[in-house]
């Protein structure tokens, strides 16, 4: 029977989340550890999806019962073969995706799946789509997601390296050796479009106040990506730290991520911040080295932090 494959993952925001969507720039990092495989077969059934999230048969509009979830897995299925265009309806296509990326943590987990599910399609029928197609697509999901998605998720889940993302534009950033870096969850799901509007009602009140502090990430975000072309970990974590007191001071922390940073901290990493929306989901701490991240990972799982993800190797969750 002939297949087609795609594959994606998540991704941790080190720096820039919030200011991105402002035009300023952002470092993103693939987490190899929690990927997603979607596999694209002909049907005779009509098309179906078969997702961690939900099962079954996808009519040709929706119903408006669908949870956010599968709302966006059909619609990345029903856009990708609008896409390809006839040579895509001839057949039903059915598509099924292994892997579990927690929702709604700031892990990009709706761009992972629509990036999984556009690329099984496109290879079902031969086609090979370039970043910016790929990147497209995934985006006309994410915005049914998230209204005004920077764009940082659809690179970033379909990227295997380290990226620098800006206006819409994303290119490889070369660390001269990978940071030691885990994401711990605290378990309480995030709220990125309610961090989203709250950061921009206060940008109406404030403007010129929260523009600055935009101006602070974009400052730390340009000497984050110059430490790590350089290998220099101590400067990076201490922008890592700087980065998630401005997020705190822009309203998208809470105590369980404030919770999660300080053990971080306490255990020995040497930067630690919530990363994504913010309100709920994920920290991304960086180790010293390696070999200091179980450590660290011990004390999160201790003080409540219900998964720990290593961030650069594949089979090393915690
Ligand atoms: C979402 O992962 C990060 C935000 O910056 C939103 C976006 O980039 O669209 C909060």
């Amino acid at each position: 029977m002939k297949t087609g494959v795609g594959a994606s993952h998540a991704k941790t925001i080190l720096l820039g989340e919030h200011s991105v969507v402002y035009g300023k720039p952002a470092i993103a990092f693939p987490i190899l550890s929690l990927g997603l495989k979607a596999t694209a077969t002909q049907s005779d059934n009509g098309n179906y999806l078969d997702t961690p999230f939900h099962s079954g048969p996808v009519a040709e509009i929706g119903t408006g019962d669908e949870s956010l979830e599968q709302l966006l897995a059909e619609t990345a299925l029903r856009n990708i073969m609008s896409w390809i265009g006839p040579a895509s309806s001839d057949r039903a296509i059915s598509v099924k995706v292994e892997g579990l990326i927690p929702p709604a943590r700031g892990l990009g987990s709706s761009a992972a799946v629509a990036g999984a599910v556009i690329k099984s399609v496109a290879n079902l029928h031969g086609l090979s789509l370039t970043s910016e197609e790929q990147f497209e697509l995934v985006q006309s999901v994410e915005r049914v997601a998230h209204g005004t998605p920077s764009g940082l998720d659809a690179y970033a889940t379909s990227t295997d390296v380290p990226i620098w993302f800006e206006k819409g534009r994303a290119k490889p950033l070369r660390a001269k050796k990978n940071p030691a870096l885990l994401v711990a969850d605290t378990g309480i799901p995030g709220h990125t479009v309610e961090a989203v509007s709250n950061v921009r009602s206060k940008r109406n009140a404030n403007t010129k106040e929260v523009d600055e502090l935009f101006d602070k990430i974009a400052d730390l975000t340009v000497q984050g990506g110059s430490s790590l072309e350089a290998g220099e970990f101590r400067q990076l974590g201490s922008l890592m730290n700087q980065n998630h007191a401005i997020l705190r001071d822009l309203g998208v922390s809470n105590d369980p991520l404030e919770n999660l940073v300080a053990t971080a901290l306490e255990a020995g990493a040497i930067g630690a911040k919530l990363t994504g929306g913010g309100l709920g989901g994920c920290i991304v701490v960086l180790g010293e080295s390696e070999d200091t991240l179980t450590e660290i990972a011990t004390s999160l799982i201790g003080a409540g932090a219900n998964k720990v993800w290593n961030v650069n190797q594949a089979e090393g969750n915690f």
